[in-house]
């Protein structure tokens, strides 16, 4: 018998208020154009008060339970990605975990900034495949609005807030054909200066804000994000041809474009979101997730592959058969 990670259900959520790329420009020294055309952003959801990266990640949470007809308290592992937890401590996933009425069980984030969320996907699926852990939560939460530099067109009209979250559970079968096939992550600290925050609680005792330089991380995602989809390809025996869905991470339309012409994948098969929902980060793969298999394009059977690239950096991609 094959014990995998199998998906039980999605959700996600985003804030009340959206911001469009006229809005921005009202703002900032930039135009819908601009934006446009540069990246394929039209729109972002921004937080509110009383919204934060605890409170859309509960949301998404209790959305992917419905989906998958469990009650809270039948999860015993909770991991939450973000850049941009609530409070430095505790950490946002126990947060998350009260609001659920869940008393007890493991609950931590994990700091991978975009990659988050691959990384939280593939600690779960090794808990679950060590049977440290059965039924799991893991959630991408960001609110980046809040670590913007409003004055530095260059990076805020890029990003957005929202959270996506799914429910792992363990399944033992004989082919173990369905499931979490196969993750890879990478992390090559020698690029923290080209995407990092300028503060903390360590360094300046302040928050910080985004800095960015665009173009150097842009090339490096596109080289780096299709050689770590070859490589779960590979690990799981599997090709190209027969993948479905990607689910990319969300940053720039033009990466998306390239990366899956380096692969030589059909655009169709592309799951965008970058469009409505600007760069959320570690929420930016399972909301694109869950919007596609909530809009049906997504289904049982299908063979998807998830890929993100972010600060540090980090990156990493998972194949799963729904
Ligand atoms: O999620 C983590 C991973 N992050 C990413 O993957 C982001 C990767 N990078 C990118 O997506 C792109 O590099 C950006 C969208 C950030 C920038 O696009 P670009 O084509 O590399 O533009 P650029 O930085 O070379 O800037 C081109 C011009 C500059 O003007 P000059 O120097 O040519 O006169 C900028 O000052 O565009 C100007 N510019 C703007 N103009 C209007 C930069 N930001 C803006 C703006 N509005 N918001």
């Amino acid at each position: 018998m094959i014990r995998r990670s199998v998906l039980l259900g999605t959700g996600s959520a985003l804030p009340a208020r959206s911001v469009s790329n006229a809005e921005m420009a009202e703002r900032v020294d930039t135009s819908d154009e601009w934006i446009r055309e540069r990246t394929g952003i039209t729109n972002r959801y921004i937080a509110g008060e009383g919204e934060t990266t605890a409170t859309l990640g509960t949301a998404a949470a209790r959305a992917a339970l419905d989906a998958a007809g469990l009650d809270a308290t039948q999860i015993d592992l909770i991991i939450l990605a973000t850049a941009t937890p609530d409070q430095t401590f505790p950490a946002s996933a126990t947060k998350v975990q009260a609001a659920l009425g869940i008393n007890d069980c493991v609950s931590f984030d994990v700091a991978a900034v975009c990659s988050g969320f691959l990384y939280a996907l593939s600690v779960a699926d090794s808990m679950i495949r060590s049977g440290a852990a059965n039924k799991a939560l893991v959630i991408g939460s960001e609110t980046f609005s809040r670590i913007l530099d409003w004055e530095d067109r260059t990076t805020c009209v890029l990003f957005g807030d929202g959270a996506g979250a799914v429910v792992l559970g363990a399944e033992e079968s004989a082919d173990g054909a369905r499931g979490i096939l196969a993750t890879k992550l990478h992390a090559d600290g020698r690029h923290n200066e080209l995407l990092y925050v300028d503060g903390g609680p360590s360094t300046t005792g302040t928050v910080g804000k985004l800095r960015m330089k665009g173009q150097e991380v842009f090339r490096h995602a596109v080289t780096n994000l299709a050689a770590v989809l070859r490589e779960v390809l590979e690990i799981a025996g599997e090709s190209a041809d027969h993948i479905d869905w990607v689910v990319p991470h969300q940053a720039n339309a033009r990466i998306l474009d390239a990366t899956a012409r380096k692969l030589g994948l059909a655009p169709e098969k592309v799951i965008v979101t970058v469009d409505q929902h600007a760069n959320t980060s570690a929420a930016s793969v399972p909301l694109a997730f869950d919007l596609a298999v909530r809009d049906g394009r997504i289904k049982p059977g299908d063979l998807v592959v998830m890929e993100a690239m972010g600060g540090g950096f980090t990156w990493g991609a998972c194949l799963i058969r729904l």
